[in-house]
């Protein structure tokens, strides 16, 4: 499929942070649309990209490929209006968190390729991680075009669609649980006597040096750790009282929560 036009309906976040990645990979602005609701954030969005700012029906119309970016709560009042205006030959592409492709193809014409995506908020800084699932009619060519739009976010990786529910509690909300993490450890080193600026500067880059050598190192994490745990040491220590609390059963039962919270919020949407 070749793609001249991509819509960004409902740039609000997200959306903003996939035009921006846009501009900045070297899209042509004469080739990026957005749709918003209020006038101030129109303009806003043409002052600082350039791009066509249009009501939802003119972006559909002169666009190849529809990403929808509102909120969940939106999106069905916003399909009844534009779903049934989306040629077969358009690419609908999702971003609302939790929301089946089912949902979308009630109001979408027949044969209408829709592509469901979740990214996270690193995608402010060039790291997301995005899972693409192709719904109906969305063939290879369309999860191509797709990661084309994301690669310059981040990372992108196909999975099917059953399984972005758990993508959703996993990557979706993780930047949160390693903040809610450096939170906690930077209290520790408060507790032990650090002023709070040095236990953050020590725990921050300790968090991005440990997340690179992780992605380039290329060994498990199990072997990582061990290399800092030595016999009888103060890691190990720490370890022990980490199992004690029963931090992996936390997490464990944390993040089935996430994507049981991921099934309702998609079950109330329709
Ligand atoms: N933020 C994230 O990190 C993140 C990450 C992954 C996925 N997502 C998903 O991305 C979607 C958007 O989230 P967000 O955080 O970007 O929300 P947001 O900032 O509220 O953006 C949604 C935008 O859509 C606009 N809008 C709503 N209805 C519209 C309509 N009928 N026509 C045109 N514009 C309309 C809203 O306008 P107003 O400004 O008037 O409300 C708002 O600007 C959600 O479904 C979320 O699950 C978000």
């Amino acid at each position: 499929m070749a793609v001249r036009t991509v819509a960004v309906v409902g740039a609000g976040k997200i959306g903003e942070v996939l035009l921006s990645g846009l501009v900045k990979a070297g899209w042509p602005v004469d080739r990026l649309i957005a749709t918003a609701r209020r006038p101030e954030r129109a303009e806003q969005l043409r002052t600082r990209y350039g791009i066509r700012v249009l009501d939802n029906a003119a972006a559909v119309e002169a666009a190849d490929v529809v990403a929808i970016a509102v909120k969940p709560q939106d999106a069905g009042v916003l399909m009844a209006e534009l779903g049934p205006q989306i040629p077969a030959g358009k690419l609908v592409v999702s971003l609302c968190a939790g929301l089946p492709t089912a949902f979308f193809t009630k109001w979408l014409n027949d044969a209408v390729p829709i592509v469901r995506v979740m990214t996270n908020t690193p995608a402010l800084v060039d790291e997301a991680m995005t899972a693409i699932s192709a719904g109906p009619h969305a063939v290879a060519e369309h999860l191509a075009v797709v990661e084309e739009l994301f690669t310059p976010l981040g990372r992108t990786i196909r999975v099917p669609e059953s399984q972005q529910d758990a993508v959703t509690a996993l990557s979706g909300s993780g930047p949160a649980y390693f903040y809610y993490l450096v939170e906690a450890m930077t209290d520790a080193g408060i507790l032990l006597g650090l002023p709070r600026q040095v236990a953050h500067d020590l725990i921050v880059q300790t968090a991005i040096g440990s997340a690179i050598m992780l992605r380039d190192s290329g060994e498990h994490p199990v072997k990582l750790r061990e290399a800092v745990t030595s016999p009888a040491g103060t890691t190990i220590s720490a370890i022990r009282e980490l199992e004690n609390h029963a931090v992996r059963a936390a997490l464990l039962a944390a993040l089935e929560a996430a994507r049981d919270r991921a099934r309702e919020i998609a079950d109330q949407a329709a």
